[in-house]
């Protein structure tokens, strides 16, 4: 997007780098002229400011992600301790009334990472995507159904959220009803994944996330006593090879696989599905390459997801020293792994910053992460994609943007990157 000239963007491009706020909102909205700069000055750039280290080419981002015994996703407490601030006693006393959870998938490391990953990847197979087809296609249908006489909608609230929240809720168990609320709990995850959020906003998710604990902690018992073919139910009677001794796991160990399961699911394939849209209006020509030839639609699929790379940043902690781009990384050290920056790497991809659906190299692309860590769902999210496009694009006819409705401005997240709004006009 063109940014103003008094914008502090311009200045991203001639201010040393030491000096620049990589938190900036500026900068969130429009992270790529400064991870270019970070890619040809600095590839592994300690922020003097922050002591955070940014890693931002894609060879070297394979280099991490292929050591996770010293690049760690066991980050939680090294965030907590590296921001400097002592934990609020209110947030405390809130999160008291629910259950501290430990880390899981996302932020555990092998051998706890493997066992939890092992249980929770069976469910999403992509054998078990490809078996949803019909399924996506339908629940992708009924919420067109919901808007389309309107000839006009904000496509995120009206669809991109809802179809990925549906096929979670569905997976899990829990009924449709209660969607409103998975919304909102998704969102009370993502205020405190971003860390830029004001008080109030924190200790207002921090109460929400008990409620999710307390409701899921809820279906938990019914499917222990009431198994259903579900998500939740799997995984409450499987048993977790603990290094040799099988047992069921408890409800902490429960409520952090579902709660990674609904906001790494939700916001990324949320964004994933308005980005698609966005790219396909803004260029015309990519958009009537598409729909002369639907055999393009999992290259657009591929390319929407390395353009916008919805995981933008990543952490990981040092767990020991090393050295990386032969920069010395001392222990304890955050690490930011960026995923938007790999994707936009003239190293890997050429003409990086072109959106282009015919892509030869799109697919390998890091908006699923790579290694250990690699999206356990990356199956299904693609297929989610997959399926809606070609109706979306059979159904809302000539889509275009609606005039003067639009800012285009990001989400302020550190982690996570979209639109935050998609107000479309199309003919029925
Ligand atoms: C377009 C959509 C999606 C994107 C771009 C995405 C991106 C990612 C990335 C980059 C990682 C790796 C993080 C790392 O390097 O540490 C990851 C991991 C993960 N994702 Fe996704 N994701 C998407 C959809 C989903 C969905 C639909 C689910 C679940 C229903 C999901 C669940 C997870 C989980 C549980 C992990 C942790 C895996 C592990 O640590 O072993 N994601 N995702």
């Amino acid at each position: 997007m063109a940014h103003d000239d008094a914008s502090p963007i311009n200045d991203i491009r001639t201010c040393p780098l030491a000096e620049i706020n990589a938190f900036d909102p500026a900068i969130l909205n429009d992270p790529f002229p400064y991870f270019a700069r970070l890619r040809e000055e600095a590839p592994v750039f300690r922020d003097p400011k922050t002591g955070i280290v940014s890693i931002s080419t894609y060879d070297l981002i394979m280099e991490v992600n292929r050591q996770p015994g010293v690049f760690s996703n066991d980050f939680g407490s090294q965030l907590q301790s590296g921001s400097g601030a002592a934990p609020d006693p209110e947030e405390v006393a809130i999160a008291s009334k629910g259950w501290a959870v430990p880390p899981t998938m996302l932020t555990a490391d092998p051998p706890a990472h493997t066992r939890y990953r092992k249980l929770a990847g069976k469910a999403f197979t992509y054998k078990r995507a490809e078996e949803k087809a019909d399924y996506i296609a339908k629940v992708t249908n009924d919420l067109i159904d919901t808007f389309i006489d309107d000839g006009a909608c904000e496509f995120k609230s009206a669809f991109a959220n809802h179809l990925p929240m549906t096929v979670i809720a569905d997976s899990l168990g829990a009924p449709r009803s209660d969607m409103d609320r998975f919304h909102r709990w998704s969102d009370a995850f993502i205020v405190q994944l971003g860390g830029v959020s004001d008080r109030e906003t924190r200790l207002e998710a921090s109460r929400r996330i008990v409620e999710f604990q307390h409701y899921f902690v809820d279906r938990i018992e019914e499917k222990r006593r009431n198994p259903t073919a579900d998500v939740i139910s799997d995984l409450v009677h499987a048993d977790l090879a603990d290094e040799g001794d099988p047992r069921k796991m408890e409800h902490p160990e429960l409520l952090s696989i579902l709660q990674q399961l609904l906001v790494a699911g939700n916001e990324t394939t949320a964004h994933s599905l308005t980005a698609g849209l966005f790219y396909l209006i803004s260029n015309p020509d990519q958009m009537e390459k598409v729909l002369a030839d639907p055999g393009l639609i999992d290259g657009f699929v591929e390319e929407t997801l390395r353009f916008l790379t919805p995981s933008n940043n990543m952490w990981r902690v040092a767990k020991q020293d090393a050295e990386i781009g032969g920069v010395p990384i001392r222990k304890n050290e955050l690490i930011l792994v960026r995923y938007g920056s790999a994707n936009r790497d003239a190293g890997h991809f050429s003409d990086p910053d072109r959106f282009d659906v015919s892509r030869e190299n799109a697919r390998s692309h890091l908006a699923f992460g790579a290694g250990i860590h690699t999206c356990i769902a990356a199956p299904l999210a693609r297929k989610e994609m997959q399926v809606a496009f070609p109706i979306l694009l059979e159904r809302l006819k000539n889509p275009r943007f609606a005039k003067g409705l639009n800012s285009f401005s990001y989400a302020p997240n550190v982690l996570l990157r979209g639109v935050q709004e998609l107000h479309i006009e199309f003919d029925k």
